[in-house]
């Protein structure tokens, strides 16, 4: 299985800190907000991982992150030309890199402190399918997709930044997905906000009857707001401390 991590998009929310400087490489804690994604990546055992970012970008990920040595990951760069395409035009990014193995994707401004591995032994020996993460949460913000679940962890629903939430389960920017997963972005058109989105290309799968939800515990999408950023640092400080993270 490999690893794909998204780390394009304008960052406007985010804006003066990301007019120069890629909201992936903003600090949190002591490390450049990518380093949670690569970490996760590698407490995860997977070792191949492509990070998809915008042409201004892309080179200063490679100075900094090189060949991925000090991870001990092989990386891999693409290049997003359209920084508003959306997640599902970015993971399109990977197909000639997954090469028919699944992918777990990964949006590089989450962090999260659970552990992946588990959940990619177990979907790595499933035949077909895809499995997203979700997080109780006060879903009524209208900031996340919603999912719905039933005791078996199969999707039920998924509806993206609903006016009224079916559920308290927040879809979090962790996804695995088998082979088809290029085929079905391609039946995607782009949404109400100009993007394809990841929750469409989710309900495909869940149509199929092939989406599983797995729920996390401690998450924060550093990327939504100043006070997510500053939610994020202070608690990855407190986590660090604590060496839970
Ligand atoms: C995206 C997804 C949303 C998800 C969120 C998690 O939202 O569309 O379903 O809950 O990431 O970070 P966006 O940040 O693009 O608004």
């Amino acid at each position: 299985m490999k690893g794909v991590i998204l780390a394009g998009g304008l960052a406007t929310r985010l804006r003066p800190l990301t007019l120069v400087t890629n909201k992936h490489l903003l600090p949190i804690y002591n490390k450049p907000m990518i380093y949670y994604s690569l970490e996760a990546m590698v407490k995860s055992g997977i070792k191949e991982v492509l990070i998809t970012s915008s042409p201004e970008a892309v080179g200063q990920f490679a100075g900094l992150l090189k060949g991925g040595e000090d991870f001990g990951l092989t990386l891999y760069y693409a290049i997003q030309k359209n920084p508003k395409g959306g997640i599902a035009d970015a993971i399109s990014l990977a197909r000639d890199f997954a090469n028919n193995e699944k992918i777990l994707v990964l949006l590089g401004d989450n962090i999260f402190s659970y552990d992946l591995r588990p959940s990619v032994d177990r979907f790595e020996s499933r035949e077909e399918g895809a499995v997203i993460f979700g997080v109780h949460k006060d879903t009524e913000s209208r900031q996340y997709g919603v999912i719905e679940i039933d005791e078996s962890g199969k999707v039920i629903s998924i509806e993206e930044k609903p006016e009224y939430p079916k559920s308290d389960i927040a879809q979090t920017g962790i996804y695995m997905y088998d082979h088809h997963v290029f085929a079905y972005i391609q039946q995607l058109t782009p949404s109400q906000r100009g993007e394809l989105e990841v929750t469409d290309l989710n309900n495909i799968y869940k149509n199929k009857g092939n989406l599983y939800c797995e729920i996390i515990d401690w998450w924060v999408d550093a990327g939504t707001s100043y006070d997510e950023l500053l939610r994020a640092n202070n608690e990855v400080a407190q986590m660090v401390k604590e060496g839970k993270l």
